[in-house]
């Protein structure tokens, strides 16, 4: 399975924060927000990775990803110029996804889900678009999913004035291969996006959509405001501190999953030396 980060947009309802510097580039506690996306993807053994930025930003990514290798994956560059939605990441990133099935994660989207590789059974026969249900209590701000007394899905619609439920599907996406059909097949929707929420309805009109409840203990944390973004660093901050370990660190999961060595997990942590980070890193060696 591919996985694509979309990593786009003008993050200006961050500004002035977000006027010279990508959004999914700011720190969220001790790392950069991309990192955690990354981190997800990762976990349930996602290792070809698209990064989808803006043209502005695409030397700033490579920069501090570079092409994946000293994480034992592989990560490639798109640029997306226009906001033309989430849905257009598919078609942006249609040659990257050739026949394969594809992730894709907002650059913006903080999970911290322990047990996703546990619960997620993507075996290679999976058809149809898996997606999740968290329960909020502002979903008017979301694509919002409503369920029948059954768990069906009745219907979905994106940022209703009037959510028909408090359930809001995270920026967590999996689909089989046709996803990059659907997409072109899309028209923009009002705000001349291709929405997201069009190309889950198509799969919900083919009944080939699987909607996943995440669980009390999960949490999704938005860093589209101010008081989010600040919010997502101090949950961080409490976490590690309470647990001394790190949620989103890139090669803790890459080092865990054995797609690095213990040697090159030193290298990576000597770049950091001076810093809590790089420490935490030497420390995973020691375990
Ligand atoms: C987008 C999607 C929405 C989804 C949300 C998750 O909204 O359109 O369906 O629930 O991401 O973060 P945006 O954050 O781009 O407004």
């Amino acid at each position: 399975m591919k996985g694509i980060i979309l990593a786009g947009g003008l993050g200006s309802r961050l500004f002035p924060i977000t006027i010279s510097v990508s959004k999914q580039l700011l720190p969220v506690y001790d790392k950069p927000m991309i990192y955690y996306p990354m981190t997800t993807l990762i976990s349930v053994g996602i290792r070809d990775i698209l990064i989808i930025c803006n043209p502005r930003d695409i030397e700033l990514f490579k920069y501090l990803l570079g092409d994946g290798s000293q994480y034992g994956c592989d990560f490639q560059y798109a640029t997306q110029s226009n906001p033309n939605g989430i849905a257009d990441a598919f078609i942006i990133g249609s040659d990257f996804i050739g026949n394969d099935q594809v992730a894709l994660i907002l650059g913006d989207n903080i999970f911290y889900f322990p047990s996703i590789s546990d619960r997620l059974n993507l075996n290679t026969n999976f058809s149809g678009a898996q997606i999740f249900a968290y329960h909020v209590s502002d979903p008017s701000r979301y694509g919002v999913v409503e369920f029948d007394e059954n768990n069906c899905v009745i219907s979905i619609e994106e940022k209703p004035e009037l959510p028909k439920s408090n359930f809001a599907i995270p920026g967590l996406y999996f689909f089989d291969q046709i996803v990059v059909d659907y997409a072109k097949d899309l028209k923009p929707s009002h705000r001349g996006e291709l929405e997201i929420t069009d190309l889950l309805q198509i799969y919900l009109e083919k009944e080939n959509l699987n909607v996943m409840k995440m669980d009390k203990g999960t949490a999704w944390l938005d860093t589209g405001t101010f008081s989010s973004l600040m919010e997502a660093s101090q949950f961080v901050n409490v976490l590690e501190k309470r647990q001394g370990l790190k949620v989103g660190c890139i090669e803790e999961v890459v080092y865990r999953k054995g797609y690095i060595s213990k040697a090159q997990l030193l290298e990576l942590a000597k770049k950091y030396s001076s810093s809590g980070y790089g420490k935490y890193l030497i420390s995973l060696m020691n375990e």
